[in-house]
């Protein structure tokens, strides 16, 4: 008798990443009145050793400021040339000296089975920093991150930012 073949669509192995609902250690709630604002907390963050295996998720609307943000880490990170907005490609990698960074958007990813395609699985199991835009729309995909900020725009154009740590790597890089 032949072996029953293996069902087309096996489910995804994702289990070593199930992030379940991981304690918020800590929160700190910031405002930035311009992007200069927004530029100084990326230059300190930067500045952390902690930052460089970090997974950092950037919630809030669109237009709230969360590639701007990462724009500006990446520059203070050291990243030269075009830093562009990973909204098509899902995935913009970067590299400064030994340091490898990963920024990702998911707003326009609807499939898991994409996750496993593009190989962002290895993204997560390798080291680096990772940076991500929506991940609420792979929320089920990727681990707990050491940072979440949460970004909303004022009527004024301020951002006001909730930054939360749920990692101890994530407190030391408030701290
Ligand atoms: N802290 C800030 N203060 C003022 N303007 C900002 C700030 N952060 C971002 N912006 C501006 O808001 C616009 C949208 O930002 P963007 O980073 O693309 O949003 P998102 O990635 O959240 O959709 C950009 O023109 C950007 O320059
Ligand atoms: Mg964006």
């Amino acid at each position: 008798m032949r072996p029953s073949p293996q069902p087309l669509e096996q489910p995804l192995a994702v289990d070593a990443f199930a992030p379940g609902h991981a304690p918020i250690l800590e929160t700190r709630h910031l405002r930035w009145p311009d992007e200069s604002a927004c530029a100084a907390f990326a230059a300190a963050l930067a500045r952390k050793p902690g930052l460089h295996d970090a997974f950092i998720e950037l919630r809030g609307p669109l237009g709230a400021g969360k590639t701007a943000f990462a724009r500006h880490l990446l520059r203070a990170l050291g990243v030269t040339g075009r830093i562009k907005s990973p909204s098509y490609a899902l995935l913009e990698p970067y590299g400064v000296g030994d340091l490898a960074i990963s920024h990702l958007d998911f707003y326009r990813f609807d499939d898991a089975r994409e996750w496993v395609d593009a190989g962002l699985r290895d993204v997560f199991a390798a080291p680096g920093l990772k940076i991500v835009e929506w991940p609420e729309k792979a929320a089920d995909l990727l681990p707990a991150p050491d940072l979440r900020l949460t970004l909303a725009v004022d009527d004024d154009g301020t951002r006001r930012v909730r930054v939360d740590a749920l990692s101890a790597r994530g407190r030391a890089l408030l701290a």
